[in-house]
């Protein structure tokens, strides 16, 4: 039997859901079942959600959480998470709360400036080039009014266009690199748009311009895309308090404030000079930032790139927070780009996106941003306070627990034993369903 198929996405959903399963499922009903049980119960909300993908089947479910007590530049949040990892939100929360009682967290928007590219090649003299790019940059000023209106009315549009050579590396090829301030809107849209009208105008620019030989009239753009790097588009956020604040958590983990403070600093040093330990210390990171980017509809695979592209801008891939311990204060923080948006997009349309939006009182880019890089710096506070204390294995099973607990089909009254049980046990897998399966045997 064959398993390709022609015009998959001009079938129906029933019909995508039966090919489907029939086709690729051991057991085409059940799976068919369970597929057509994920729709969401009103139906115009489902079509909403099908328009934002081709060949949707069903809906896919994450736990959409919140981790309430973010002080963030003297304002109270409760932030709305999406992610799966069992012990995020609760070390969210945790740290959220921890830092709420010293200040809270502060965050500083060091620029919101996006770009993008025009990739084109040109055959003529690299100093022939530079003399007419005044005129190209003016012609391509002038070519988007239609497209920039709207953007300029809300403070924002083409900031400037650069010309970048690259003849040393790759012969011929030139960039655009134009900047924009896309204001609320994350601007993927705008920016593409613009970039793709800065091609055509581009290659007429050399059909038409007098004087160019044959050869110069030969412009190529190759694409015309943004770019997912945007390290002006950066939000810095901080918290300090005096080392004697990490006293009695110290004390519980039988430490002076002094020596926990400096396993930090440490910590956060290492994954500055090792790019192994950087990549695990910055996931930490996106464990929060991402969680705030879905649950608000913004793009999570952008904010990824920009971010550990940002953590190479040296050359090494390093950790995108510091430590700092100075005079008896504690300082730790973040710089992060966050290319975000609060309107357009998914951001109005997805319903639990824009519910999480109303419950951070709407606020615009610059704010979510703030918002975001507080809850990376929370996440990453909680995971090496976990690392250079008890472990991050003790916090996460326990939170792990339940999903042990649902896989083994524990009821109520077992799962409330097991809970007891294992406050002062080390959990995994087997020793949960030894423990179980001897309740069971009693
Ligand atoms: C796990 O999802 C995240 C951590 O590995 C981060 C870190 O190691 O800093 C705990």
């Amino acid at each position: 039997m064959t398993k390709t198929i022609n015009g998959f996405s001009k079938l129906s959903k029933d019909e995508k859901i039966q090919w489907l399963t029939e086709t690729f499922s051991s057991d085409a009903s059940t799976t068919a079942q369970i597929i057509r049980s994920w729709q969401h119960p009103a139906a115009a909300t489902q079509k909403i959600i099908e328009g934002f993908a081709e060949n949707t089947v069903a809906n896919y479910a994450l736990p959409y959480c919140i981790a309430p007590n973010f002080l963030i530049n003297g304002k109270v949040y409760a932030v709305p998470m999406v992610i799966e990892e069992s012990s995020v939100v609760a070390a969210a929360s945790s740290a959220a709360k921890f830092w709420q009682e010293r200040g809270g967290f502060h965050v500083e928007i060091l620029g919101t400036v996006k770009l993008g590219q025009v990739h084109f090649y040109w055959p003529g003299e690299p100093a022939k080039m530079r003399t007419i790019f005044p005129e190209i940059k003016a012609r391509l000023l002038n070519s988007c009014t239609d497209l920039t209106l709207n953007m300029q009315q809300r403070g924002g549009g083409v900031l400037d266009i650069e010309l970048i050579d690259f003849e040393q590396v790759e012969p011929h090829y030139y960039q655009l690199r134009v900047s924009f301030e896309t204001c609320n809107s994350m601007g993927a849209n705008f920016i593409n748009s613009v970039l793709e009208r800065y091609a055509d105008v581009l290659e007429d620019f050399f059909t038409q311009y007098p004087g160019l030989s044959d050869l110069e009239r030969d412009a190529e753009v190759l694409m015309s895309i943004l770019s997912n790097y945007t390290p002006q588009c950066v939000a810095h956020a901080w918290v300090e308090c005096p080392i004697d604040s990490f006293a009695e958590l110290a004390r519980s983990q039988g430490m002076d404030a002094g020596t926990l403070a400096q396993r930090f600093s440490r910590a956060v040093r290492i994954a500055q000079i090792d790019p192994y330990r950087a990549a695990t210390h910055n996931k930490g990171i996106y464990n929060g930032i991402d969680a705030v980017v879905l649950a608000t509809g913004n793009d999570f695979r952008a904010i990824e790139a920009g971010g550990h592209a940002y953590a190479s801008r040296d050359g090494q891939y390093r950790s995108l927070s510091r430590c700092n311990i100075a005079d008896g204060v504690f300082r730790f923080e973040l710089e992060i780009p966050l290319a975000m948006g609060t309107v357009g997009g998914l951001t109005t349309l997805h319903p639990l996106a824009k519910c999480s939006l109303e419950l951070l009182g709407n606020p615009s880019a610059r704010e979510l941003m703030c918002i975001t890089a507080a809850v990376g710096l929370a996440q990453n506070f909680a995971a090496v306070r976990s690392l250079i204390t008890t472990g991050i294995q003790q916090g996460h099973m326990k939170m792990h627990m339940t999903n042990i607990l649902n896989h083994l089909e524990a009821n109520a009254e077992e799962a409330a034993a097991a809970q007891h049980y294992f406050q002062h046990q080390t959990v995994s897998f087997s020793s949960v369903r030894g423990f179980l399966a001897e309740k069971r045997a009693m």
